[in-house]
């Protein structure tokens, strides 16, 4: 049956590709939508463009009323995080199901809320296909991909910051992976003006979390916060470090940028530069979360540079910027809710 991940993963998929065969035997694929109700999966036969306009006509249908034995593929394809591969494949029985049943109407009501396009499609003057799942298959990291969206607007959407992670390690491959959709980042003259520190090691999260510690304790103290408050904050911001699997340090690198004679285009030129460090540090963001990793994001570095650098060794011209602690959550943190976009937006209009 289709349960547990395998269905919470299918549920979570936009397209599949459908298997039929005709009487003789002979096999077609074709790509299909579908939702899952639960018990069974329905496909619209939708008004998409398609060689025949008779729904009755398509070679898939012909097929189901011929031979109602199916197979449906679900997969996720991920080009360069092989471990995340994962497919279900679904083998039941399909049953065309005219319009006017209550079956048909509840799931072109479900097919309507997964697929927003179809609000504009007659589906409930045409039939539709319903598969019962009869025994299902399911390979590579399934449970895994099931908390995670494959569109880029739900991963845009269900990525959030991390600050607790568990103490699973983070593969190598993953990140360098990360690491490079931050070079594909857009950047001023295509100069790309960043450099990224990796730090995987207790030692080196140990001795960075200690330096910022001493110079925060400073700042702190200097605004005048109590001691206690002092301690709780630097112990927390401290563990955040240490206990990161990994973590990703972006640096600003202006070496590469023009130069100009005077101040106000300098300026400019270098909050290019910054915009496009948080252009990298996005896709970084995104492709962790779509990995099925999680990032957070700590702006400190940015306040004790020359700390954070002798901390690290690193060279004069890497200007940190963040820290981005890099892991799996120890828990699905609460997403922020955001303002309406009529608050954010100003037509022409
Ligand atoms: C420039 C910048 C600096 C940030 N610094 C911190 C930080 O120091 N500590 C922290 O916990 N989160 C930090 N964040 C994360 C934000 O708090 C977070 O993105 C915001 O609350 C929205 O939540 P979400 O990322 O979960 O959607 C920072 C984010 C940005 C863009």
């Amino acid at each position: 049956m289709l349960t547990g991940a395998a269905a919470a993963f299918v549920a979570a998929r936009d397209v599949g590709v459908l298997a039929t065969a005709d009487a003789t035997g002979m096999p077609t694929g074709v790509p299909v939508c579908y939702a899952w109700d639960g018990t069974d999966l329905w496909i619209a036969l939708d008004t998409k463009p398609k060689r025949d306009a008779d729904p009755l006509r398509l070679r898939r249908v012909q097929n189901i009323l011929a031979r109602p034995q199916v197979t449906l593929v679900v997969q996720d394809y991920l080009a360069d995080a092989w471990a995340q591969l994962a497919h279900v494949i679904v083998h039941g029985t399909a049953r065309l199901v005219p319009p006017g049943t209550p079956d048909h109407a509840a799931a072109v009501a479900l097919l309507r809320a997964k697929y927003p396009q179809y609000q504009a499609m007659p589906l409930d003057a045409r039939p539709a296909i319903a598969i019962r799942p009869d025994h299902v298959t399911t390979w590579g990291a399934v449970a895994a991909r099931a908390a995670r969206p494959a569109t880029l607007p739900a991963t845009i959407t269900g990525r959030r910051s991390v600050r607790r992670f568990s103490d699973r390690p983070v593969p190598r491959d993953l990140v360098e992976h990360i690491l490079e959709a931050a070079r594909w980042a857009p950047s001023p003259h295509g100069r790309q003006p960043w450099r990224f520190a990796v730090l995987t090691q207790p030692a080196t999260k140990a001795r960075l979390a200690a330096a910022m510690g001493d110079e925060w304790r400073a700042t702190l103290a200097q605004d005048g916060e109590p001691a206690t408050a002092v301690a709780q904050r630097l112990a927390a911001s401290q563990s955040r470090i240490r206990t990161a699997p990994t973590i990703i340090l972006p640096c600003l690198y202006l070496a590469d940028l023009d130069q100009y004679p005077d101040p106000d285009r300098q300026a400019a030129e270098m909050t290019m530069a910054i915009q496009s460090l948080g252009a990298a540090i996005q896709n970084m963001l995104l492709t962790a979360y779509h990995v099925g990793l999680d990032m957070g994001w700590m702006c400190a570095p940015l306040f004790c540079q020359s700390v954070v650098q002798a901390a690290l060794a690193l060279p004069e011209a890497w200007l940190p910027h963040a820290l981005l602690p890099l892991g799996y959550a120890a828990a699905d943190p609460k997403r922020r809710p955001r303002r309406p976009l009529a608050d954010l937006v100003r037509w022409d209009d």
